[in-house]
């Protein structure tokens, strides 16, 4: 599907966001500036509003490689494995080690090897439009049916 605009990616945003629990884990694949922070900055920030939290800034873990958010009986990690080269490297970062009521958003998750059960998967790509994306949705195990239709 096409994502016409930043509204219309936070609109996406919103929907996914809705049916989020525990566990759950979106990879966000696509090139470098397609938007896979910005769509996790939306996601946040509209889970916190939803909770009644303060919204805050939601960065790029580009350097960190990790950012947590706290939101209220649930947490969510928040990674950028970009800079990460091996699977060593991966494993000693301690990922999906967390409590069991943590949330994941991962982007460039590509060396992951593991299979995460309930996963969906935001294929980005840009079109020949600034403003506009290109979405294609794989999803597996309770996110299996979740498909445009449902944006
Ligand atoms: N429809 C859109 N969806 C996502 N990002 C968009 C869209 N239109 C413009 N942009 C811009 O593209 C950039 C995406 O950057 P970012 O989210 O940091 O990318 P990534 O994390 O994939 O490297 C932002 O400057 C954002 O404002
Ligand atoms: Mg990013």
């Amino acid at each position: 599907m096409i994502i016409k605009s930043l509204d219309h990616l936070k609109l996406i945003s919103v929907k996914i966001a809705d049916r989020i629990s525990e566990k759950d884990c979106i990879f966000l694949i696509g090139e470098i500036g397609v938007g896979k922070t910005t769509f996790t900055r939306s996601f946040i920030n509209y889970l916190q509003e939803k909770k009644g939290i303060e919204q805050t800034e939601v960065l790029s873990p580009t350097f960190n490689l990790l950012y947590e958010y706290d939101l209220k009986n649930l947490k969510l990690s928040h990674y950028d494995l970009y800079r990460v080269k091996s699977t060593k490297e991966l494993v000693q970062l301690g990922i999906f080690k967390e409590p069991s009521k943590t949330i994941y958003i991962i982007e460039w998750p590509e060396l992951i090897e593991i299979e995460i059960a309930n996963r969906l998967e935001l294929h980005l790509s840009y079109t020949t439009k600034e403003n506009e994306r290109k979405l294609k949705l794989k999803g597996f195990g309770k996110w299996k049916d979740f498909d445009e239709d449902k944006l």
